[in-house]
């Protein structure tokens, strides 16, 4: 048997094979972030094919950390039900689950959320929706860090089997880790052990109040890949140190952002026409030119976060590195899993796809995944439209006006 299928332990929670389903936003809640029959019925899907550990979209923890308008969210009690119902399919088809939970931060758009978004400082652009940040005071900092032990409280009570940090890929924790996103001078910043206080304190916290048999994962960034710099894979490995120390389970190894580096965060082509749709007419233009201006320099490369996973690693003791960034051959997987560079492979967009790649793989009926890595899904996030492969056909309707004043 493939070494992809042999079973591997993160913390106390035994994981079926190696393979991952990295968070990936279903844009399929409803406008308050509640779950919808649409969004259990993906994870299903993904449970049937065998995925050992799924990971849902990014949950926001607080009104002011959404991201988009279909998001799910894990702010509130009243959700707790609709999420134990993506839990309960889950666990049904004998997978395992992890919330993944983040405040979005300076990373998402003041008509959105309905004021300015904040950050660890202020007058940061956002160069997608071309707001500008505000900075957060010392009770928006204490009131995120406490949102975040609230929802990891949450997701323990829907019988989740493990929670996700979400700090990579520029959303408000990576922003407080990173140099070019935190220019902060007092407790908060100034210094790299400063910058990791906000994670630091999120992770005691969360802890405490989580059970022994549930691991507390991160996604982190080994590449921010912003116009000054930002974290890289030398202060990355100081940072997965520190993780370990303070006794993280389990590390996923991400690069890039939404905003800065969305073609880093997700490589091959960029879909020009399907971005310029989703902003309004007075941006087109501009939209036009900056996307023109990357076609051809984020070509798909094989794992292209492994050499940053390499540096990683030996940080790391017994503690799982989880590799995500580009995996699409078996042959490849096993190898990056037999010279213990990852323990485990993790996909977003193959998934979408292919939801039952895994099984394919396992029965010997497949040898690679079949996206080819169009980026047409991530198109279709802004566009407020549910998740889906779009590469044969995207849609031309004009779906909202969520994210602009028109
Ligand atoms: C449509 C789409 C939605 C995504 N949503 C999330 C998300 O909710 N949380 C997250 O950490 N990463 C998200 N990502 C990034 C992926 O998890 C992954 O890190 C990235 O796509 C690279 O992996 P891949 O080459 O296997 O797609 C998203 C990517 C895509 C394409
Ligand atoms: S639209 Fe389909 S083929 Fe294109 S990147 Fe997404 S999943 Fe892959």
């Amino acid at each position: 048997m493939s070494i992809l299928f042999e079973p591997l332990k993160i913390g106390k929670m035994e994981v079926k094979n190696r393979f991952v389903r990295s968070a990936t936003i279903e844009n399929m809640a409803k406008d308050n972030g509640e779950v919808t029959n649409e969004l259990v019925k993906l994870h299903r899907t993904l449970a049937k094919g065998e995925v050992g550990l799924i990971i849902p979209g990014y949950m926001y923890i607080h009104p002011l950390g959404q991201a988009f308008k279909h998001q799910t969210g894990i702010y509130n009690d009243d959700l707790i039900p609709g999420l134990k119902k993506i839990v309960d399919i889950i666990h049904e088809e004998d997978g395992k689950v992890a919330f993944q939970i983040v405040h979005a931060g300076l990373q998402t758009f003041n008509r959105l959320i309905g004021t300015t978004p904040m950050g660890p400082s202020g007058d940061i652009i956002n160069p997608i929706s071309i707001d500008y940040s505000r900075e957060m005071t010392e009770e928006d900092i204490q009131e995120s860090i406490e949102a975040f032990i609230k929802a990891a409280r949450r997701a323990v009570e829907t019988g989740a089997d493990a929670v996700q940090l979400h700090a990579a890929h520029g959303y408000l924790i990576n922003q407080f880790l990173s140099p070019f996103y935190n220019c902060r001078q007092d407790d908060w910043g100034g210094s790299d052990e400063k910058r990791f206080r906000y994670l630091k304190e999120i992770i005691t916290k969360t802890k405490k109040i989580l059970p022994a048999d549930i691991p507390l994962l991160i996604k982190l960034n080994a590449n921010d890949y912003t116009p000054t710099e930002g974290i890289t894979p030398p202060l990355a490995t100081k940072y997965s140190e520190w993780l370990v120390k303070l006794g993280i389970d389990a590390i996923e190894i991400s690069c890039g952002s939404s905003t800065y580096a969305v073609f880093n965060m997700c490589r091959g082509k960029v879909p020009v026409k399907e971005i310029v749709q989703f902003v309004p007419d007075y941006l087109k233009t501009m939209t036009e030119q900056i996307y023109q201006d990357m076609v051809g320099k984020y070509d798909f490369e094989e794992a292209y976060n492994l050499e940053a996973a390499k540096m990683i690693k030996p940080v790391m003791g017994d503690v799982p590195l989880i590799l995500v960034g580009g995996l699409r051959n078996k042959a490849a997987m096993e190898e990056i899993i037999k010279n213990k560079y990852a323990n485990f492979i993790s996909m977003s967009r193959p998934f979408i796809r292919e939801p039952f790649l895994v099984k394919n793989i396992k029965e010997g009926k497949q040898e690679a995944a079949a996206c080819i890595s169009c980026n047409r899904c991530l198109a279709a996030i802004p566009n407020d439209y549910p998740l889906r492969c779009y590469t044969k056909k995207f849609p031309e309707e004009k779906k909202s006006t969520t994210y602009f004043q028109e």
